[in-house]
């Protein structure tokens, strides 16, 4: 079974699309390096800001034929080759794969309220053509709108990042009601909330230090910590440049820190998601 990551907050700018983006790369670069069988990995882009395929493909002006959006209107039947239709190679690597966002899915949330099965347009022409990806991530929305659902739907795993603020972890509870309100509601058994990821800390500042060891005694929360991503002007260069952290600056703490949870996702993926 394909591993499909979400990243989800319905806080805004903490990072979901930095981590999804750089994540997805990383992952592919470490099971290159591990000789993996499928080294590929696809990146869906359900924001239709359209962040993720504008730093990962140097555009973001797909549309009707030739993004998420397009799958969402198909027929269902031919929905898998319209999805392999529309995955387009990343700027970053020939084995990046981006299925880009629109801003035509704006749209669609209201074209496809109240149509039944809607919430399954992207989970089930995923499902036929996921074992063809040695991981899938999903960057959603700052919201929980129909389109951040259908990523949940189509996912295993979320990854939800927060920033290290007071409100942000009260916010955490809310999310992670949401995931579990899709595993019951939605019969879907398979999604987990497999990590938290703390984005954008600065341990100069009191407030941040307090909230991470909050974080890490909690009893539930801090068994979920997937790894703690320095703030690091690099990330926001890295961005203006449509590059990646690790090939903007390999150096830099946060593309160290994103590389250890890299690694970390890549050994639970070689077991099998244990
Ligand atoms: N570790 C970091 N250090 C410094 N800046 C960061 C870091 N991570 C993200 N940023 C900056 O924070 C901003 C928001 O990041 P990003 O777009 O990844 O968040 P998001 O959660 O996807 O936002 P949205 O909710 O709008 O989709 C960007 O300007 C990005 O450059
Ligand atoms: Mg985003």
């Amino acid at each position: 079974m394909t591993h499909v990551f979400v990243f989800t907050n319905h806080k805004g700018g903490v990072g979901k699309s930095t981590s999804a983006t750089n994540i997805a790369f990383g992952m592919v670069n470490l099971l290159r390096r591990a000789n993996a069988a499928n080294p590929r990995v696809l990146i869906i882009d359900t924001d239709s800001q359209g962040h993720a395929s504008l730093v990962t493909t140097g555009k973001k002006d797909y549309g009707a034929d030739d993004s998420l959006y397009t799958v969402l209107m198909a027929e269902r039947q031919n929905a898998p080759q319209t999805l392999m239709n529309c995955i387009v190679q990343s700027q970053w690597d020939e084995n990046l794969h981006v299925l880009p966002a629109s801003p035509m899915l704006e749209g669609a949330e209201r074209e496809l309220m109240g149509v039944a099965g809607a919430p399954y347009r992207l989970a089930d022409p995923l499902s036929k053509i996921a074992n063809q990806y040695g991981a899938i991530v999903i960057d959603t929305r700052p919201s929980f709108s129909l389109l951040t659902e259908m990523g949940l739907i189509a996912a295993t795993d979320a990854i939800i990042p927060v920033e290290p603020r007071y409100l942000e972890t009260v916010g955490l509870t809310s999310v992670i009601q949401k995931i579990n309100d899709i595993r019951e509601g939605w019969r879907h058994p398979n999604l987990r909330v497999s990590g938290l990821l703390v984005t954008k800390m600065d341990t100069r500042v009191r407030g941040h230090n307090h909230l991470l060891a909050e974080l890490k005694a909690h009893p539930v929360l801090g068994k979920l910590l997937l790894g703690v991503i320095p703030s690091n002007e690099a990330v926001s260069y890295a961005h203006r440049n449509h590059q990646s952290l690790f090939t903007y600056d390999p150096r830099s703490s946060a593309s160290k820190a994103y590389m250890q949870v890299v690694a970390s996702l890549v050994r639970y993926l070689s077991k099998g998601g244990e």
